[in-house]
């Protein structure tokens, strides 16, 4: 067979994390598959982190992250910088990844090239275009035009099945971020908020990340409130939170949270630092989608600040509670956690429902497949 040549396009933090093990794995397979990466720089600092953990260097980079970007500065500027990479080398099949514009924006581009599209962690749903937004639109856009879907567990086949995808283009595989994590579990890299943590081993650590466009505003202000409630009726509680770049989450987040001595706001962390950070805390509470996959495989309970969740795996496995961002309910919901130990048991035991860390494996292997 004739090598086929992929290209696997990413942009953000958490797509870089989950499309690393498929990049290393493809790489192990070069007498079979040619693989470019090109990555949009819809992130930069953050991208960078993950491709210097994972030692990936990319063929082609967009570089198109702007202060304050647009959905739609982000969809046109990639839209058309892949195009001037599709034109200039001939692809077999895109590889993209969940949810974001990159991700969306590169389908796109394919599709109009008239190139197969692959889709890693496909067929999540919460079938409320505004709930996350814009991320359930452009995951439903981007499976409309994806040829081969790589889905991460039984459930989300289910939601392909019942949208008419056809069977056998659909593969169930585990989520790659376990992958990642088995990964950077053999990393043994030192960072001071390790040595912080391990100190103060008397104190319960809630690790805060905060960062949906839907959250921006009231949202977030009352989540952070709730917290301020918490370490002031707490005197054991540290809160850590590795704040996202975004200007937006930037000013609210000092504004709100900016002085107190139990807060610690800091940059974001290096992936493999940040899963130890993970294993080390005693409640993780986020809006974000990662975490709520990787907590349960690193067995600590999370309150998702959310309405809703395209992940209901975890929510069945216990490891998940939905709080939504009401002040109210994120401080009862914490103050319960923390109190009740037989809950707290029995969440932090769950079991992980996305796979045992092969997911990148059998993505290639059926690429192989589809191939022949
Ligand atoms: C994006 C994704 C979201 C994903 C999130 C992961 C879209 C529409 N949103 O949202 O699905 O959950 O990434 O974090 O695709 N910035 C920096 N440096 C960085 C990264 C961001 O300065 O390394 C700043 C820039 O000013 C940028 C802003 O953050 O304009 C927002 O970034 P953007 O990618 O537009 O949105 P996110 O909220 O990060
Ligand atoms: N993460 C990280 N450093 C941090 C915070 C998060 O590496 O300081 C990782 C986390 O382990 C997860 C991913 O970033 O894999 C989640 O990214 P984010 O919350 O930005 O996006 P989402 O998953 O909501 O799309």
């Amino acid at each position: 067979m004739k090598k086929k040549k992929i290209a696997v396009v990413f942009g953000t933090r958490p797509e870089a994390i989950k499309m690393a093990p498929v990049i290393l794995e493809l790489n192990k397979h070069q007498d079979i598959f040619e693989t470019k990466v090109i990555v949009t720089a819809q992130h930069r600092e953050m991208l960078d982190q993950v491709l210097s953990v994972f030692s990936i260097t990319p063929d082609w980079d967009l570089n198109v992250m702007k202060e304050n970007q647009s959905l739609s500065d982000i969809t046109t500027t990639v839209l058309k910088g892949i195009e001037r990479v599709f034109i200039q080398e001939h692809f077999d099949l895109v590889l993209v990844h969940g949810d974001t514009t990159t991700s969306f924006a590169a389908a796109l581009a394919a599709y109009y090239h008239q190139i197969p599209v692959a889709h890693v962690e496909a067929g999540l749903r919460t079938y409320d275009t505004y709930n996350p937004f814009p991320e359930e639109a452009n995951r439903q856009l981007i499976d409309a035009i994806t040829d081969l879907f790589f889905v991460p567990t039984v459930a989300t086949k289910e939601n392909l099945l019942n949208e008419n995808k056809n069977s056998q283009s659909i593969i169930v595989t585990g989520n790659t971020v376990i992958d990642a994590i088995k990964y950077t579990k053999e990393l043994t890299k030192q960072h001071p908020i390790l040595d912080k943590m391990n100190r103060k081993s008397e104190q319960k650590w809630l690790l805060l990340t905060m960062h949906r466009r839907e959250n921006y505003g009231k949202p977030m202000s009352q989540v952070f409130e709730a917290v301020i409630d918490l370490v002031e009726e707490y005197p054991e509680i540290e809160v850590l939170m590795p704040v996202h770049l975004s200007p937006i989450v930037q000013s609210v987040v000092k504004e709100v949270l900016g002085d107190h001595d139990r807060i610690h706001l800091i940059a974001p962390l290096e992936v493999d630092i940040f899963h130890r950070v993970i294993n080390k805390s005693t409640l993780v509470l986020t809006d974000s989608g990662g975490l709520q996959e990787e907590a349960p495989a690193l067995n600590v309970p999370v309150l998702v600040l959310r309405e809703k969740t395209e992940r209901p795996e975890g929510l069945e496995a216990g490891t998940l509670k939905l709080t939504g961002t009401d002040k109210q309910s994120v401080y009862e919901n914490v103050k319960e956690l923390l109190n009740n130990t037989e809950l707290y048991d029995k969440m932090a035991q769950a079991l992980n429902p996305y796979g045992d860390g092969t997911a990148s494996i059998k993505i290639v292997e059926a690429m192989k497949a589809y191939f022949n």
